[in-house]
């Protein structure tokens, strides 16, 4: 993936033990695509020396301003000309307090100073520090001049406790400087999906449930909050990692997954069904588990609601997406049903591409035509179909299922 081609980050080191996640860190991007410069302060070079930074950059490492290899020794200005962000990794107490109130001591702290850029910083401390008030109002400062602040995180640290201070781990950062450089197509819109299987019970033990693994819904959800969405996930039975800042619902069965709908509807402005939801369920379901005789067993099922096709008939339905899991004819049945449930856009895809995997491979449908995206990883998929749909509901203007609006 080469998300961060054409990008050049200066990536601050200060002087942490989380500076060993910052050599991972930057691996990380440069496999990426990302040109990384590396600016390591005297504290920082006492966790991992310049070696290390250089070999995995592939670039010098800036120490000091007192050098000559930027043509006129400006490199406290030239090292941010054109560079995408300054991202601090670890940024201890002292660095932030420096950059809360300009203090120019080293190439580090000037060039955050000089910089034309965005600034982002992962602060990584004992609890104490985090905690003291010095450190929350240093926080408030670069907050309001606009620095973005990424963790930390909470749990295990070098120094024996446990608490908030640590910084987060090299893959999240990575995550985190991703999103942070999305088009923001979702910014302000509020969402809501589906994902995963469902399971409807036979006995307490028993039941019919599918194979969906839930990482397309997942996908997806990361996605529309990485596009700026506020976002909440009504979840399967399966057992994935929540995505960053998506709010989570568990369930098990369809019937549960239709109230936990119902129930965070009001104020959405899309909803995507990618959940595979049973379409039957048993009819009856034992309290008791169910003894084997030898003979040949009927079970008899019951319809279950149709939840996608229930908030599309709604008079205040919001945008809908639906999928279409097929096994062939793909484009007939996903146009019939775009077409039956009255939705803006269909997600097609054939089971055989998409079904308990990591790719998928769709044909998005709406009513101007079909439109296929390339096989790709599932979170790749998922943020074209973000930008199909943002662009989607633009046109549209927000029509509800691209319904004309009652008053227009
Ligand atoms: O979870 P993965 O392993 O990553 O696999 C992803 C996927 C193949 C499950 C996903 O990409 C997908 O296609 N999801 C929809 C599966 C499905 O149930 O399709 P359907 O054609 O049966 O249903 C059509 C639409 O109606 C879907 O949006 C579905 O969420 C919705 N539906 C269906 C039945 C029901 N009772 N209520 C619903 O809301």
């Amino acid at each position: 993936m080469n998300a961060f081609a054409g990008k050049r980050i200066v990536l601050g080191v200060t002087g942490g033990i989380a500076a060993y996640k910052a050599a991972e860190l930057s691996r990380l991007l440069v496999k990426a695509g990302a040109t990384v410069d590396v600016v390591l302060t005297q504290a920082g070079s006492e966790f991992v020396g310049a070696m290390t930074f250089q070999a995995l950059t592939g670039r010098p490492v800036w120490q000091t301003l007192w050098n000559d290899r930027m043509s006129h020794g400006m490199a406290h200005i030239d090292l941010t000309r054109g560079a995408a962000a300054v991202l601090i990794a670890p940024a201890t107490a002292n660095v932030l307090a420096k950059l809360a109130h300009g203090v120019c001591d080293d190439l580090l702290s000037i060039l955050c100073l000089a910089r034309d850029c965005p600034l982002l910083v992962a602060p990584a401390m004992n609890r104490q520090m985090w905690e003291h008030p010095a450190t929350q109002r240093n926080m408030a400062l670069l907050s309001r001049d606009g620095v973005k602040i990424l963790g930390p995180a909470s749990g295990d640290q070098a120094c024996g406790e446990v608490g908030e201070g640590r910084m987060l781990e090299a893959k999240t950062l990575f995550d985190e400087l991703y999103t942070f450089f999305q088009p923001k197509s979702l910014a302000g819109k509020r969402v809501l999906l589906t994902a995963g299987p469902t399971f409807e019970p036979i006995d307490p033990v028993r039941g019919l449930t599918n194979s969906s693994s839930g990482k397309m819904g997942f996908a997806l959800a990361q996605a529309c909050a990485e596009a700026g969405a506020t976002v909440t996930m009504i979840a399967g039975p399966v057992a994935l990692p929540t995505p960053r800042n998506v709010q989570r619902v568990d369930v098990q069965t369809s019937a549960q997954m239709r109230e936990a709908v119902l129930q965070n509807l009001p104020g959405q402005n899309v909803f995507i069904g990618v959940a595979a939801v049973a379409d039957y369920r048993p009819k009856v379901v034992s309290t008791e588990k169910i003894k084997k005789n030898g003979e040949p067993m009927t079970l008899v099922l019951e319809a279950t609601s149709d939840i996608l096709g229930e908030i599309a008939a709604r008079p205040d339905a919001p945008f809908c997406v639906g999928f279409a899991a097929e096994s062939q004819n793909l484009e007939t049945y996903a146009e019939s049903k775009r077409k039956a449930k009255n939705l803006a856009l269909v997600v097609g895809n054939l089971v055989q591409d998409g079904l308990g995997g990591e790719t998928n491979r769709v044909t998005l449908f709406d009513a101007t035509g079909a439109y296929p995206l390339p096989s790709a990883k599932k979170i790749i998929v998922a943020r074209g179909i973000v930008a199909h749909l943002a662009s989607l509901m633009e046109k549209l203007d927000g029509k509800p299922c691209g319904k004309p609006r009652a008053n227009s």
